[in-house]
């Protein structure tokens, strides 16, 4: 006997998680000054967080010998004010939007019932879904026609055992949303919990943002996240706009103390800093146009249209994704090479905004690998 025969066998199926590069990894790799290496491969803000957050998480300092509050009022009341949603149809996630996704399938699954994920999309929630003993059924973002949701293949999907169905709008990797009607024709044919991922929201219209949709359904889960427009990946809070049930349930299983006193005053205080919010929003959106106009001009590449903080392109010069990613990174440009994501070919990348210099010296790289 030994503590192999003692793990989940569902574990040993899996592979450790793949994530994006560091800056770090690289410079290490390939002996690159980490000052010249152009990070776009996580979709992160390039302009880091709030100025704010700095001297109010040194002034937390002197009571980090003290547990956090498990929910704090002053988040709550600041994430209901931002969203238009009362506190009682909110959940905060303290790995992010990830522990979310988590909690979510921790209250659904038992061994055997199934989820729904149309692909290529964000990878995390099949990794949760399998984990808690989930069957997966696959649908899928139609690459033939610009990766639109194939609406059919998640409804023919849909037996008594459908537990949950997520679906990404900004769809990661491929930037493009699910029009409003299809999402619709999806919710009211089910009583599966329908997760709306809206990690990448604001960078979409405005009109589009379906929040309030988690007031009209029992059945729909809004992801929302502080990762993206407002520069906190690291601070990892995330959360979910659902029914006051699901809300419920979730806090009967959620990890008490996962939101630390320096995520909290960090997502405070970029809540309260609205000028800073509107400044990464008006030029992320800048910044997309520079980079989506300038790798238009490729024709060796495919580019697809987008409305998150990141594009997915196609690589047809002859080359794959990785050999492709390989030659930028030798340059010191991190991009997210897409081959791990299922349901898709081995050509493809995904590249993040970043600033004007950033995607200046991008571009003028790019022309050199690209032709
Ligand atoms: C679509 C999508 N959902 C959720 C997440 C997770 O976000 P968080 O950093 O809040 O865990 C990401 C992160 O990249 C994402 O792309």
């Amino acid at each position: 006997m030994s503590i192999d025969d003692k793990v989940r066998s569902i574990v040993k199926e899996f592979k450790a998680y793949v994530p994006g590069k560091s800056k770090e990894e690289i410079a290490r790799n390939y002996g690159i000054d980490p000052e010249r290496i152009i990070k776009l491969g996580s979709n992160e803000n390039p302009w880091g967080c709030s100025p704010k957050i700095e001297e109010k998480l040194i002034n937390e300092v002197s009571n980090l010998h003290q547990y956090p509050q498990p929910i704090n009022p002053e988040l709550m009341d600041e994430i209901s004010k931002f969203t238009k949603i009362p506190v009682e149809n909110i959940i905060v996630g303290g790995d992010g939007a990830d522990e979310v996704i988590d909690n979510i399938m921790r209250i659904l699954i038992d061994e055997g019932d199934e989820v729904i994920i149309p692909i290529p999309t964000f990878t995390q929630y099949a990794i949760s879904a399998k984990i808690h003993g989930a069957n997966i059924k696959w649908a899928k973002f139609d690459e033939e026609n610009g990766f639109k949701l194939d609406v059919e293949s998640v409804l023919n999907n849909i037996t008594e055992k459908t537990k949950a169905i997520f679906l990404c709008t900004p769809n990661n990797p491929t930037g493009n949303v699910i029009p409003t009607e299809d999402i619709k024709k999806i919710v009211e044919s089910t009583d599966a919990l329908v997760m709306i991922d809206h990690a990448y929201i604001e960078y979409s219209k405005e009109e589009y943002d379906l929040t309030s949709w988690a007031l009209k359904y029992d059945n729909v889960l809004i992801l929302r996240t502080f990762s993206k427009v407002f520069g906190l990946a690291g601070q990892r809070v995330g959360y979910g706009v659902t029914s006051k049930k699901v809300v419920d349930y979730m806090m009967r299983i959620k990890p008490i103390f996962s939101l630390t006193r320096a995520s909290q005053v960090s997502a405070i205080t970029a809540l309260l800093d609205k000028e800073f919010f509107e400044k990464c929003l008006k030029e992320g959106i800048e910044s997309r146009e520079e980079i989506y106009n300038g790798l238009k001009k490729f024709k060796q590449l495919e580019v697809y249209p987008t409305e998150a903080n990141y594009m997915l392109v196609k690589v047809k010069n002859g080359m794959n994704s990785s050999e492709f990613c390989e030659a930028l990174l030798k340059k010191g440009v991190i991009v997210r090479d897409c081959y791990s994501f299922e349901g898709l070919e081995p050509y493809y990348f995904r590249v993040s905004i970043g600033t004007s210099e950033e995607n200046e010296r991008f571009l003028k790289i790019m022309s050199e690998i690209v032709e």
